[in-house]
Parts: C-alpha cells; sequence; structure tokens
C-alpha cells in the first residue's frame, strides 16, 4: 500500500506542494502520495489528531498553523524550537517530531548564488514576520558578518533581533533609514509580503545607491519577478527568486520523510513552468 503525505494550512488550493513532492516521489519510483489538506485554525488539533491515527508518514504545515501546531507534536527538533515555528513534521514509529525548514532552504539556495561568504558579507533583511525570523535566526547561526533589519514597525525588527539567542552584529531601521544604508549592503532579502499577486507593482524599499555586486533576494514567487528584483536586474545587481527557498524547503522535507534526496532542479522546472 503507498505512503501518504500532505500539507495542511488554510488556504492551501494554490500550492504548490502537491505538484512538486508527487513529482519527486513518482520520479523515485517511491509509492506515496502527497495531498493538501484545508484545515481551518480551530480545527487544527483534530486535524493532527485524525493524521496521527491513520498513519499519515509525514507533512507540511503553513500559514496559519506553523506556531499552533508546536504544543501538539511529541517533540520539536533543535532548529524548529530556536526558530519558534514548524513547518515540516515526521511520524516516527507513530511520534510526531518538528522540524523548520523554511530558514535552511532559504540558505541553500542563497549559498548557491553567493559569491563572497557570509562571513564577509552585509546583508540587509526587510520585514520582521514570520519568514524574515527563520532566515534571520538561520543566517545569525551561519556567521554572518552583519544583519541588520528594516521594517514598517520599527519595534518589531528590534525584538526579533533581541529574541535571537545567537548575537550579531546589526541594528532595527525604519525602510527609510535603511534607504540611506543602502550602499554598505552585499545582500538583500526581502521576506514581506508587499509586491506578491495581485500587487504586483508594489515594492518595500527603493534600491537606489545600492552595490552594483549587491545580490537582491526575494522569497516571494508568485509573480517569480517582483517588482523589486525587476529593478535589481535594471540597476545591473544580481538577483535570487522566491522559487528557490521554495523549492529547497521542499527538498529539505522531502529528505526528513524518506532519507532520499529529490531532483530540485525538477521541482525548480514545475514551479516555473506553472507561474512563469
Ligand atoms: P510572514 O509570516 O509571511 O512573514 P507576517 O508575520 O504577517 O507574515 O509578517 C509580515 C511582514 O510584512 C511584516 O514585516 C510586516 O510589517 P509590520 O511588522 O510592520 O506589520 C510586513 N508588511 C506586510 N504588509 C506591509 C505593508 N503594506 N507595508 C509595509 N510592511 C508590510
Amino acid at each position: 500500500m503507498g505512503k501518504l503525505y500532505g500539507l495542511i494550512g488554510c488556504p492551501v488550493g494554490h500550492s504548490m506542494s502537491p505538484d512538486i513532492h508527487n513529482d519527486a516521489f513518482s520520479h523515485l519510483h517511491l509509492s506515496a502520495y502527497y495531498h493538501a489538506f484545508h484545515v481551518e485554525k480551530e480545527k487544527l488539533a483534530d486535524a493532527v489528531s485524525s493524521l496521527r491515527t491513520l498513519g499519515v508518514l509525514g507533512f507540511n504545515v503553513t500559514v496559519p498553523h506553523k506556531v499552533a501546531i508546536m504544543p501538539l507534536l511529541d517533540e520539536i527538533d533543535e532548529s524548529a524550537s530556536r526558530i519558534g515555528a514548524v513547518n515540516t513534521v515526521k511520524n516516527k514509529d507513530g511520534k510526531l517530531i518538528g522540524y523548520n525548514t523554511d530558514g535552511i532552504g532559504y540558505l541553500t539556495s542563497l549559498k548557491r548564488r553567493i559569491k563572497k561568504p557570509l562571513s564577509e558579507s552585509k546583508v540587509l533583511l526587510i520585514g520582521a514576520g514570520g519568514a524574515a525570523r527563520g532566515i534571520y535566526f538561520t543566517l545569525a547561526k551561519e556567521g554572518c558578518l552583519q544583519i541588520d533589519i528594516c521594517n514598517r514597525t520599527i519595534e518589531k525588527a528590534k525584538d526579533l533581533i533581541s529574541e535571537c539567542p545567537i548575537k550579531v552584529k546589526g541594528d532595527a531601521y525604519s525602510i527609510h533609514g535603511a534607504e540611506n544604508l543602502i550602499y554598505d549592503y552585499d545582500i538583500i532579502i526581502q521576506t514581506t509580503s508587499i509586491g506578491m499577486h495581485p500587487n504586483t507593482s508594489e515594492k518595500p524599499i527603493e534600491l537606489t545607491g545600492a552595490k552594483k555586486e549587491c545580490l537582491v533576494s526575494d522569497i516571494i514567487y508568485n509573480p517569480i519577478q517582483t517588482q523589486l528584483l525587476k529593478e535589481a536586474e535594471a540597476e545591473g545587481m544580481q538577483t535570487l527568486t522566491g522559487v528557490g527557498m521554495f523549492v529547497h524547503q521542499a527538498a529539505h522535507a522531502f529528505i526528513i520523510w524518506t532519507g532520499i534526496e529529490p531532483n530540485v532542479a525538477r521541482m525548480e522546472k514545475i514551479v516555473i513552468n506553472k507561474l512563469g
């Protein structure tokens, strides 16, 4: 009998996770199936208990359940507990273990593109929400030279920095404050929802004055080329789209569940074919 995997979230209708995981299963001749389950906030505990009872071997967790699921699990791995959110669960002999592959997924996609080591790189993170948190904590652990955060609500950026157990050089700024320092950054990472479909003409920050060698990265993948990335490219800067983070978080989850490394290039192609 085939093994069952899945995703819980709300909404999940447009998720591309079933496309890439099911393709990886069939490409690797694994008898398994991945299904997206729509789970409302107040039904989370019921859903987790059902997945456990039915013996689902692993599932992803997305908005709005990434934090709320934590007390419902039997064990939380170290990086998920540091980040304070779970996006991947493995059912190990009936025990549900929570992981976070968002931060490591982002780091993997970033590392493939940078020319200068992170230990020599000054980073600007735009946004201070859940996604920024996973990326900040992961980059801090990786030993970045400096990480500044800018956010509409500066207090949230300050809180994020002070809550990170690993101390790294850097400060919290308003968006305008970061624009004044834009010439200094080697990597700019955009983690807010600004520019996401359908508001594709919006951008969170002005890049004027940034270094030509700067890598500008957006974690949004719909559209693949956000307004921010279009402007960065027009200025001759390097860009990294959100497709990289999406497929690498999925690949890390796939490895946690099966122990097998999926073909990430295939995953990338599926997303680009559908959205590009
Ligand atoms: P996620 O988990 O996807 O990161 P989130 O936790 O709701 O989502 O965080 C959203 C981020 O986008 C925050 O940094 C938010 O800024 P505030 O902390 O000031 O709310 C930012 N954001 C969302 N919409 C924005 C907008 N219209 N202008 C500026 N920042 C925005």
